[in-house]
């Protein structure tokens, strides 16, 4: 039986208000993008006509524009999880228009079967090819596709055809099993296989749409001085663990965050020739590590998606065979699973929007309440790591910001599980050090010289004990942000 055909704008008329929707890629690699914007026009349609229209969205992380954009700004959306970075959804989540639960990406797939957030109705899948028997090849990115599909009552399936057929052969698909059934995930090593090259899909609940759109990633901001240093610093204390032999020689494979950070400590290590080629285990593979792929400075990079601009994935398509033997795109429950990461060594390193003196740290909540992006996977690998870094330029806003404050006004990763914290002055090293140390070392090695002073007052005035806290200015930099616009007010009394 021939699979059924339809255009975005009949596909988007199966969504019905209310429903939760489930959809494909991690970041904007992978995403569907012609059915969703169709969804979001015919939200705007039903408001016009004075109907209720809103849908529930589950993703990998992140989307790009045509999902989370377009869909916020249709107003097209009662609840989300559990990653986001676009501009309007991030404004109707603080707006309190979206009820936004903030999730660590490895768990969703899981949760999402386990039945804890109810059913999905749709899933939404970007795909290059589709077969008659209901074999599903995803693009470029995985998160919680195989998941989605498999629960979803219809498979929505956005064939674009902007992406080789080829590529069938880099994904590693499968599902963990639920407990108490579960076994090991039998990844050992960071290229093994242990999945199939395609989601399998029921061909009775498959629709497809055919579609020609790129991707709608961006570049890198250039590297700058400040994270220029932040990734020599870090490349200067990678070698002096090998040194000190508490890095293997080989290495350990590493997994690295999102964003101009993490592209330019990536840069950084491919420029450092005392490490080795390396293996990278992470969610995404962004376009540093397909430079290091090319120069043979990373050996090998699982992930869940390849977050590059579209001149990146030209490069990529123009050598897929190179690239298929190099990359393996897996969801994002093997991706970023904590089991794997533990048993591999993973080295982590994820950035921070805060810290505070004692090692916690505030990855997703500006000044406690307002939401950036989510958590993403840096707690699935934080927790879990060999070692766990968080790297921070040390001020934000033209340096009214002190990204190390008295204490996190949110807290996503723990003083037990942050080791190592980076920012452009330098390396503090936090493993085996009481608070008051690990105060100390933060505020000489990584804090900004001219917010030393303010912090080395607060740690004074601390309560006497094991944590030298002072409840009384505990908040006093985020006050006198929210006051004056400049944390250099902070009054410590
Ligand atoms: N208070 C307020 N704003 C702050 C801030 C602080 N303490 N620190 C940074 N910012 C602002 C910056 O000024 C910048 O604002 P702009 O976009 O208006 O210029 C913005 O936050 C982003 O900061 P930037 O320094 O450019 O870093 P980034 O793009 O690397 O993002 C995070 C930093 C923390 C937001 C981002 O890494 C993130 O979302 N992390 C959580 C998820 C995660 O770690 N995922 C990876 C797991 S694999």
């Amino acid at each position: 039986m021939a699979l059924t055909r339809m255009t975005a704008e009949e596909a988007a008329k199966l969504i019905k208000h209310g429903d939760s929707v489930g959809f494909s890629g991690f970041t904007h690699a992978g995403c569907p993008k012609a059915v969703p914007r169709a969804l979001a026009a015919l939200a705007e349609e039903e408001h016009a006509a004075g109907r209720e229209f809103k849908i529930g969205m589950f993703t990998g992380a992140s989307t790009g524009d045509s999902i989370d954009g377009a869909l916020a700004r249709a107003k097209a959306v009662s609840f989300r999880t559990p990653y986001q970075t676009t501009g309007d959804m991030r404004g109707a989540i603080n707006a309190g228009e979206v009820q936004y639960f903030d999730l660590h990406l490895s768990t969703l797939a899981q949760d999402l079967r386990y039945g804890f957030y109810g059913p999905v109705d749709v899933a939404i899948i970007e795909a290059c090819d589709v077969t008659e028997d209901g074999q599903i090849v995803p693009t470029v990115g995985v998160g919680i596709s195989p998941t989605v599909c498999r629960l979803a009552k219809k498979v929505i399936v956005e064939l674009n055809s902007w992406h080789p057929r080829e590529l069938r052969g880099m994904h590693d698909l499968t599902q963990l099993q639920d407990p108490p059934m579960r076994v090991d995930t039998g990844i050992t090593a960071v290229r093994d296989r242990v999945g199939a090259d395609h989601i399998h899909v029921d061909p009775a609940k498959i629709v497809v749409v055919e579609v020609n759109e790129p991707n709608e990633g961006s570049g890198f901001a250039p590297v700058d001085e400040v994270t220029r240093k932040i990734g020599e610093n870090v490349a200067a204390f990678f070698v002096a663990e090998m040194k000190a032999g508490r890095i293997p020689e080989s290495f350990l494979p590493i997994q690295s965050g999102v964003g101009n950070i993490a592209n330019a400590v990536l840069a950084a290590l491919a420029d450092c020739p005392a490490i080795p080629d390396l293996e990278v285990y992470t969610e995404v593979i962004q376009d540093a590590v397909i430079d290091m792929l090319e120069s043979g400075r990373v050996k090998f990079a699982s992930g869940s998606s390849l977050t590059v601009s579209n001149p990146t994935m030209d490069r990529i398509y123009a050598k897929l065979p190179f690239f298929k033997e190099r990359v393996m795109l897996r969801p994002t429950e093997y991706s970023n699973n904590p089991e794997i990461v533990r048993r591999l060594g993973i080295i982590a390193m994820n950035t921070a929007l805060e810290a505070d003196i004692f090692g916690n740290v505030n990855s997703t909540n500006v000044m406690g309440s307002k939401i950036m992006n989510g958590v993403g996977g840096s707690g699935d690998f934080t927790r879990a790591a060999y070692l766990s870094i968080f790297l921070t330029p040390s001020t934000a806003k033209g340096g009214k910001i002190s990204a190390f404050v008295p204490m996190v006004s949110h807290t996503d990763h723990n003083e037990h599980d942050v080791k190592v914290m980076i920012s452009e002055y330098g390396v503090a090293d936090l493993r085996g050090k009481s608070p008051r140390q690990r105060a100390e070392t933060i505020i000489e090695n990584c804090v900004h010289p001219d917010y030393r002073p303010l912090l080395r007052k607060y740690l004074e005035s601390g309560a006497k004990g094991q944590t030298p806290v002072n409840l009384d200015t505990a908040f006093a930099f985020h006050k006198a942000f929210i006051a004056t616009g400049d944390m250099m007010n902070a009054d410590l009394r």
